[in-house]
């Protein structure tokens, strides 16, 4: 029989990541969440490096039974281009897990969206936390996806907001810009419920995880102090007896490590933690819709995403731009829910 299935059902695309981490240890711990299967996509590091990365987090976690697809391992039509300066040569920052006893699924990641939303139409939402490579894919072998997914959840893109990875266009859309544009393209015009909610970096930067938060997931897991002292040296490792800590502690070290060396100071963006709970339905937000589109033609903005909300381009809207979000909310929920999944875990 299979598992009871929980009233959000998600299909995440995911380049695991030290955030894309994050967001599926949060996942794991919400209650009436199926994870229908964790496709893999290229952006961070590699996407086998991104499978591994899945498959470890899920075995740490006591979830090895998700399926974890390979999707993509280049973008549609440039080289593919990864950041192990932001996420560290392996993806999870400084946490070293054990090699997977999984392996990765038979399927290709395409296939496992274009199958899920086929056979359950209306009932998966969908997350995609990295490039848009698997989705457009997916999308070009099944054109009614976006009418037979219940929903999309995208994080990715800055509007009117500096960039991460060049003055004007955020990482995710850089990697593979177009697939982006490819995406939004194919949601013009439709009805307003099946546009995906897009979390951009103007809403996920506010999501500044601190040592503090780090230290508070530790003691309402029981597992006492986890201090993250921006003083001691870098690449200093955990001792937390617990392993669910020790890996977000480590994870995280390395991603603060990596926003100081930017001026962000010694915190970490959680940007794919925030996209999760809005899927999920956990994260209240604020939202206006547009009409999107993405740059790929110009050397100088290659990758910026652009927003028309006032209709200029005569265009039909195809995105919820979520405008507004509370940040003290969505720690509250990542404190209570990875905790519960140090304690039973960890
Ligand atoms: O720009 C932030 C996004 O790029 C996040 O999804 C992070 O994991 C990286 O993939
Ligand atoms: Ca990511």
């Amino acid at each position: 029989m299979p598992s009871e299935r929980g009233r959000h059902r998600l299909l995440l695309d995911a380049d695991t990541g030290i955030d894309d981490a994050i967001a599926l240890l949060y996942l794991l711990g919400t209650p009436d969440v199926t994870l229908e299967a964790i496709t893999c996509t290229a952006g961070n590091v590699g996407a086998r490096q991104v499978a591994a990365n899945t498959l470890a987090l899920l075995e740490l976690c006591g979830s090895s039974g998700v399926e974890v697809a390979l999707g993509s391992e280049v973008p549609l039509e440039i080289p593919l281009v990864t950041t192990e300066e932001t996420h560290g040569d392996q993806g999870i920052g400084y946490a070293v897990l054990p090699p997977p006893r999984g392996g990765i699924s038979a399927r290709h990641a395409v296939d496992v969206w274009v199958e899920a939303v086929r056979n359950h139409p209306g009932q998966v939402t969908g997350l995609v936390t990295g490039p848009l490579t698997n989705l457009a894919l997916a999308i070009r072998a099944e054109p009614q996806l976006p009418m037979l997914l219940k929903g999309l959840v995208i994080m990715g893109g800055a509007f009117n907001y500096p960039g991460n990875t060049t003055p004007v266009a955020e990482w995710n859309t850089h990697v593979d810009p177009h697939a982006a544009r490819e995406v939004y393209a194919a949601y013009e015009g439709l009805p307003v419920g099946k546009l995906p909610i897009v979390c951009a970096l103007e809403i996920t930067e506010r999501i500044e995880c601190t040592p503090a938060h780090v230290d508070a997931v530790s003691r309402a897991a029981g597992a006492g102090a986890e201090i993250l002292d921006p003083d001691e040296a870098e690449g200093t490792r955990s001792t937390n007896g617990n392993a669910v800590v020790a890996c977000v502690s480590d994870a995280l070290r390395f991603y603060m490590e990596f926003h100081r060396l930017y001026d962000q100071g010694y915190v970490a963006h959680l940007h794919d933690l925030f996209a999760a709970m809005v899927a999920t339905g956990e994260a209240g937000f604020d939202e206006r819709l547009a009409t999107v589109d993405v740059e790929t033609g110009s050397s100088l903005t290659f990758g910026q995403t652009v927003a028309d909300f006032a209709g200029m381009w005569k265009r039909e809207p195809n995105a919820r731009i979520v405008t507004g979000n509370d940040p003290a909310a969505v720690f509250e929920l990542m404190v209570r829910r990875l905790s519960q999944v140090a304690r039973l875990h960890g």
